[in-house]
């Protein structure tokens, strides 16, 4: 399969990378880094990568931004952040690819842990990913062409440790390669419409 991977360099988007490239043509995205720069968040930019690179089974994103902040600091704006990178961003990948993507191809958005197993400062990360959960789930059944969709929610990373263990305290870290195989899962398997949790 040939698959469009955005967010290949992040550490989510590397476990993808790991399990995927081992059978596939990846084709690697982010807003600087990888083989094609696009910010997800414009639309028309994705559709130029879109027919840049066909034909394409597949399109995975690990790519998403958060604000994060305590309740009471959030305004419009900062929330906004995740509502336009992390829900948007991941939508305008799916709904660009529609039409272009191969009869039954996929996609696989991620979200996280935190609209299930909260934490302090997490609520614009946890809204974005309970949206995501009820984008594919919707999606999912007006998708044309067997095309499917899911998403990939997995916990704090071992390799994101670290960066974040100071905000997850008590979160058991989940294995990259248990990650990587969840979208392992996605891409060759038969779901549609699923969060994929990985703890
Ligand atoms: N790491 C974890 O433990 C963990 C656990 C659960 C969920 N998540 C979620 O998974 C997602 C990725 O997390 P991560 O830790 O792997 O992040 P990361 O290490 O910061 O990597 C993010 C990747 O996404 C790309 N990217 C970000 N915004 C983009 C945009 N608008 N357009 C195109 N590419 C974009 C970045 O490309 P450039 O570097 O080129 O900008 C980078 O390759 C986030 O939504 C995060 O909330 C992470």
């Amino acid at each position: 399969m040939k698959i469009i991977l955005v967010g290949a360099a992040g550490d989510i988007g590397q476990a993808a990378y790991q399990e995927l490239a081992a059978r596939h043509d990846v084709v690697t995205v982010g807003r600087t880094t990888g083989e094609h720069h696009v910010d997800v968040t414009d639309i028309d930019a994705v559709k130029a990568l879109y027919r840049a690179v066909r034909p394409f089974d597949a399109v995975v994103s690990c790519a998403g931004d958060a604000s994060f902040a305590p309740l009471d600091a959030f305004d419009q704006d900062t929330f906004m952040v995740g509502l336009r990178q992390k829900v948007m961003g991941q939508v305008n990948l799916v709904l660009a690819g529609l039409d272009i993507i191969a009869d039954g191809g996929s996609f696989t958005l991620t979200s996280g842990v935190l609209d299930r197993d909260p934490i302090r400062m997490g609520t614009n990360a946890a809204t974005a990913n309970g949206a995501l959960a009820g984008f594919v789930k919707s999606a999912a059944i007006e998708m044309p062409r067997a095309l499917r969709v899911n998403v990939v929610s997995p916990g704090m990373l071992d390799v994101s440790a670290p960066r974040y263990r100071e905000w997850f305290r008590g979160h058991k870290p989940v294995l990259s390669h248990d990650v990587g195989l969840a979208y392992a899962k996605c891409v060759e398997g038969a779901l549609t419409g699923q969060v994929v949790v990985v703890e």
